[in-house]
């Protein structure tokens, strides 16, 4: 589907040559009306006319297109606003692009020189954008465009007056995209190369006509559309390519310790470590840069700071004199464990299910005829060998539990778990790893019914500030995570999580009060309490549970996760799924960010979940179908997500009998289909009988009358169905 902006009233500034005209020409012939704004200055901002809009606006009108003219520089930013509000009666896009040059050397650089630029550029952008806001935020819709540079990202000899206003654009734009992403206003930044009258005086003139403004202006269109997503971003673009710049952290260096003054000298003994860029952080946010900052405090309280000395020991963590492998084979006292069905409905809770589903009463009622305990309550159990303290009394080891992080969890269970009585855990330590900035502990726990082995646990524990004892960085007892195929997800789903989620998880038994208590989570470095990341896990657990194996805790072998970023309790959870044979690859990101909370991960089914439960096993027509609407889901990307926003559920009938469940998903990530009941309410279903939905899709029958005479039944929103006609059209692919 092409781009079109029909409708849409587009202003670009110094639109009169170079790469604004090209922006204009290519915005009105995709059906924009568009102001072309130049106020027809030369490149350093003397002199004034007409011309330069005119001719771009004739050049538009001629070919069929909507434009005006509008010479007012940029610095009136609300009369080229009103232009457009008066020719076309609104505002979408604003392509900041207007621009003079006033190279000098430094000690050169005059007032007017300085002022000139930050008017024209920074200032200019600023008040033209100003001007839009409001008719965005109340349209909600806009985008906004701010045009810098690579002598600003980078620097360049002579031109530190435009570097600093070009580098400026992007710090406003950053915090545009941050106030305007509740009103689906959406800034984004880039820095082009382009021949144009600016560049002739410092490119040979080969390539100044090499180098086309048509392999720019895509881009800035794509950016502008109301399918693109893309805010905040910052982009170099030019001779058709185009990349994404971002920043770049290392993991830095403390360098103060408790109760002494921060001095220039361990500052400077500290330096190689301060500026080494092995393991780097790619901070997005201001919360995440302060967190990590804030965190120090806590650190240095606790004694995890550097030492003084002009040496370069890093590390105040493990015992001196002691190595910390030591603890290595070491078992931890056995813990117990007492519970009753009231511990496995308070997890099942504390890990998101709800009445609301009715298949989730099989874990909330203990009168349930399938009453039963999830698989991965098996944690809490087990948990209790870290929460009682083992770890903090580990031989050659000086742990403070508030720099512990849980880094990893596997969990396999041997046989399904029992729903009361009392268990053993019996707790090693595997292996002790020195990652540098910290140590990574191993622990292995195995969790006994009476003599009978029922789950085992290994939690990967990191220890900030721990490592560089000179250990080794892997073993061959870490159970390994796996990334996830290279294709989009087979199945998505989404629960979001309630802002007392912590508060009813940490009832399990996890009492950390990071969870609950806001100043311990600040002291941490958290805006606020953190959601447990074994109740994340939870949640993609029964994800996987549901989807792939009819929610029958007996088909469930194994988990793996990597905690990688926190979750706030009130987030949603998007869970990914691919399943390979057994396997169902794993991975979860809060809905609302985008980030990614748990990666690598995977769930080990028994090899009998492969079939659907309780639907027989008798082929159906339909399947084919199905594989066929999967295929066409897949090859469309995220286009039909999009334009369908819906889920579609499905209940093919053989003999009467429900026979085989699909859930058409076009309303999460990409889109995907996947066998089975949708965890949620879809928001239509239709039933109908294997030969009749094959008559259907094969066009033999009419699905309107299919409908009427009963054949096809609807639950629902009836009228999603023609949306559904986009992929079942061109039936005899299917
Ligand atoms: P250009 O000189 O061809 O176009 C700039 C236009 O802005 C001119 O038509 C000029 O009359 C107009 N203009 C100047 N002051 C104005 C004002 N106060 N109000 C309204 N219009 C005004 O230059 P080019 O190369 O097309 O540059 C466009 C933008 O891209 C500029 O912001 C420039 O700094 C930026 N840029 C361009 C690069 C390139 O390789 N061409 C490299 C990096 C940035």
């Amino acid at each position: 589907m092409s781009l079109l902006f029909d409708g849409r009233v587009v202003l670009v500034t110094g639109a009169g040559g170079g790469l604004g005209k090209e922006y204009a020409l290519a915005f009105a012939e995709r059906g924009a009306s568009v102001v072309v704004n130049d106020l027809g200055a030369d490149t350093k901002g003397g002199g004034k006319s007409s011309a330069a809009a005119d001719k771009v606006v004739e050049e538009i009108r001629a070919k069929g297109g909507k434009a005006v003219a509008n010479y007012d520089s940029v610095e009136e930013g609300e009369k080229l606003v009103q232009a457009a509000l008066d020719a076309f009666g609104r505002i979408d896009i604003v392509v900041n692009n207007a621009g003079i040059l006033r190279d000098r050397s430094f000690v050169r650089t005059s007032d007017l020189d300085w002022d000139l630029i930050q008017r024209v550029h920074l200032r200019g952008s600023f008040l033209v954008t100003r001007a839009a806001w409001n008719h965005m935020k109340n349209q909600k819709f806009g985008r906004i465009i701010m045009t810098a540079s690579a002598a600003g990202i980078y620097g360049n000899f002579g031109q530190a007056n435009y570097s600093a206003a070009k580098l400026g654009l992007l710090g406003l734009s950053n915090t545009l995209a941050i106030e305007g992403r509740k009103y689906n206003i959406h800034c984004n930044t880039i820095a082009p190369v382009a021949g144009s009258r600016l560049t002739e005086t410092v490119m040979p003139p080969d390539l100044v006509a090499a180098l086309k403004p048509e392999y720019v202006a895509p881009m800035v269109l794509w950016l502008c559309h109301e399918q693109c997503q893309e805010n905040g971003g910052l982009f170099e673009v030019g001779a058709g390519w185009i990349g994404k710049l971002r920043w770049e952290r290392t993991q830095g260096c403390i360098t103060r310790q408790k109760n002494q003054p921060m001095t220039p000298e361990v500052v400077r003994d500290q330096w190689d470590k301060v500026c080494d860029f092995t393991d780097s952080t790619k901070p997005t946010s201001i919360q995440e840069s302060l967190q990590s900052v804030v965190s120090v405090l806590s650190k240095v309280e606790s004694e995890q700071g550097v030492t003084t000395s002009s040496t370069s020991a890093p590390v105040a963590s493990p015992t001196p004199g002691t190595n910390p492998t030591a603890a290595v084979g070491l078992k931890l006292p056995p813990t117990t464990f007492t519970f009753s069905h009231t511990q496995c409905i308070l997890y099942a809770l504390g890990v998101g299910m709800s009445t609301k589903d009715p298949d989730h009463l099989r874990f909330l009622y203990e009168g349930h005829p399938d009453f039963g305990s999830l698989p991965t309550f098996g944690v809490i159990p087990s948990q209790a060998a870290m929460m009682e303290g083992g770890l903090s009394s580990l031989p050659g080891f000086n742990i403070d539990l508030t720099q512990v992080l849980h880094g990893e969890q596997y969990l396999e269970l041997y046989k399904p778990l029992p729903t009361s009585g009392q268990l053993t855990s019996k707790a090693t330590i595997a292996d002790i790893l020195d990652k540098g900035s910290g140590a990574i502990i191993l622990l292995d726990v195995k969790t006994y019914n009476g003599d009978e082995l029922l789950c085992f646990n290994q939690f990967s524990v990191f220890v900030v500030g721990a490592g560089g004892f000179g250990g080794k960085r892997t073993s061959e007892k870490a159970k390994p995570l796996v990334p996830p195929p290279q294709r989009a997800p087979d199945a998505v789903l989404v629960d979001s999580t309630t802002n007392d989620q912590a508060a009813l998880y940490r009832l399990s038994g996890d009492w950390n009060p990071l969870h609950i208590d806001p100043s311990f989570a600040a002291m941490g470095g958290f805006q606020a309490p953190i959601l447990h990341g074994l109740c994340s896990f939870g949640f993609a657990a029964r994800h996987v549970l549901k989807h792939f194996a009819g929610n029958d805790p007996s088909k469930f072998k194994a988990i793996k996760v990597r905690f990688v970023k926190p979750v706030m309790p009130g987030q949603s959870l998007q869970t990914e799924m691919w399943k390979e044979g057994s396997r169902v690859h794993i991975q979860c990101k809060v809905k609302e960010t985008g980030a990614l909370v748990l990666s690598g991960g995977y769930v080990d089914l028994h090899e009998t979940a492969e079939k659907s439960p309780g639907a027989p096993q008798a082929a159906l027509e339909s399947e084919l179908v199905f594989a066929e609407i999967s295929r066409r889901i897949q090859d469309s990307g995220s286009d039909l997500v999009k334009k369908v926003n819906a889920i579609f559920g499905w209940e093919i009938t053989k003999d009467g009998k429900t026979a085989g469940e699909w859930t058409i998903d076009l309303k999460n990530g990409s889109g995907a289909l996947h066998r089975g009941a949708y965890s949620g309410k879809p928001d239509v279903t239709y039933s109908v009988s294997d030969d009749d939905f094959v008559d259907i899709v094969r066009g033999k029958l009419n699905p309107q009358k299919a409908f009427f005479s009963g054949k096809l039944k609807i639950r629902g929103n009836v009228m999603l169905g023609q949306k559904l006609e986009i992929i079942l059209k061109d039936p005899a692919k299917l």
